[in-house]
């Protein structure tokens, strides 16, 4: 059934259709976010239906300041602390132990949860008019890129959502830095804006999770989701080639360049600015039907992580 998508820039507009029980788009630093009350099983479970989610994929939990931490986790230990004190509001979502009171939707069974602060001014004013905490995954299709502009989202999910809060594009551009508090040393589940070494000023122990080998349980469920994918297939050079066929017709991203031959080409300034840009060229290739994206892969630090990390998946290693 379609329903009717309402595009409004008032954050209180919004929370009243979610406190309603309704579907939410909003923007956050990082990426649109798609939320629901946590506590109300039936919209959270309308999450999934709308993005076509697997259901053992669990949600960050968004939340309008740390206070509001204990309405869904406990026992926060001094990793925890420290990196929540460091970090929120900011692009940091902590893995945390879960309250009951949390409907195992949320977590996919899991007896954690992950909360975020997020920094951006539009998302803080809904959430204050939220009831509760706000339950949301990036606001795409699942298996697109992650949506950094309201149109992105309109583009995914206008006719599945109840409402949309439109606001500037994402000043990130790329999914949360995610820690897992519930284990000693912490892990890093998935690389963001917050870069290692910036956590290991705060937790010098912290560790990498590897990736998960085949039949293993994945550390974070969506680690073994193809996810961030372009219909188009996508390349991946340290550095530029001096060419490249023009047929099909091409496109290049990276932090030098371009080869000659290609039809569309990004050439970014910094590692903030490639990642900023990456999800909305990858869509904007798609809708020209470029064949092949050749991307530059970035050095691994920083920022610079997290870019080379979603690079891999999107070009499904
Ligand atoms: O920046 C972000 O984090 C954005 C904005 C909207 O806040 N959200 C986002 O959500 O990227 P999503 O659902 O696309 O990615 C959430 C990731 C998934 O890989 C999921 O497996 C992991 O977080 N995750 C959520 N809860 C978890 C938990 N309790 N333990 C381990 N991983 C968890
Ligand atoms: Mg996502």
């Amino acid at each position: 059934m379609t329903k009717q998508t309402v595009v409004t820039d008032s954050p209180a507009e919004a929370a009243e259709f979610l406190n309603r029980g309704g579907l939410v788009a909003f923007p956050t630093e990082t990426v649109y976010g798609l939320g629901a009350d946590v506590f109300n099983h039936g919209s959270v479970g309308g999450i999934f239906t709308a993005k076509g989610r697997p259901s053992d994929n669990p949600l960050i939990v968004h939340l309008r300041s740390p206070e509001q931490i204990g309405e869904v986790a406990s026992g926060l230990n001094a990793h925890a602390e420290a990196l929540i004190g460091r970090f929120f509001p900011g692009p940091l979502t902590v893995v945390l132990s879960k309250n009951r009171s949390v409907p195992e939707i949320v977590s996919a069974g899991l007896p954690t949860v992950g909360v975020r602060c997020p920094s951006h001014p539009v998302a803080a004013e809904f959430l204050k008019h939220c009831r509760h905490p706000v339950a949301a995954p990036s606001a795409n299709l699942s298996g697109r890129p992650s949506p950094t502009d309201w149109k992105a989202v309109f583009h995914d999910l206008g006719g599945r959502i109840d409402c949309l809060l439109r606001g500037e594009p994402s000043t990130i551009g790329l999914e949360s830095t995610i820690v897992d508090c519930t284990v000693d040393p912490p892990l890093l589940l998935r690389s963001g804006a917050i870069g290692l070494e910036l956590l290991r000023e705060v937790v010098p122990e912290l560790q990498v999770a590897t990736s998960c080998k085949p039949g293993e349980a994945p550390k974070s469920p969506g680690m073994k989701y193809r996810h961030y994918s372009p219909e188009a297939s996508v390349v991946l050079v340290e550095a530029p080639p001096h060419a490249i066929p023009t047929a099909p017709p091409s496109a290049w991203i990276g932090l030098s360049g371009p080869p000659e031959g290609v039809f569309r080409s990004m050439v970014c300034r910094s590692p903030e600015e490639y990642a900023r840009i990456l999800f909305g060229f990858f869509r904007a290739c798609d809708a020209e039907g470029i064949g092949t994206i050749w991307c530059e892969l970035p050095p691994e630090e920083g920022i610079g992580r997290a870019i080379r990390d979603r690079l891999f998946k999107a070009a499904g290693k």
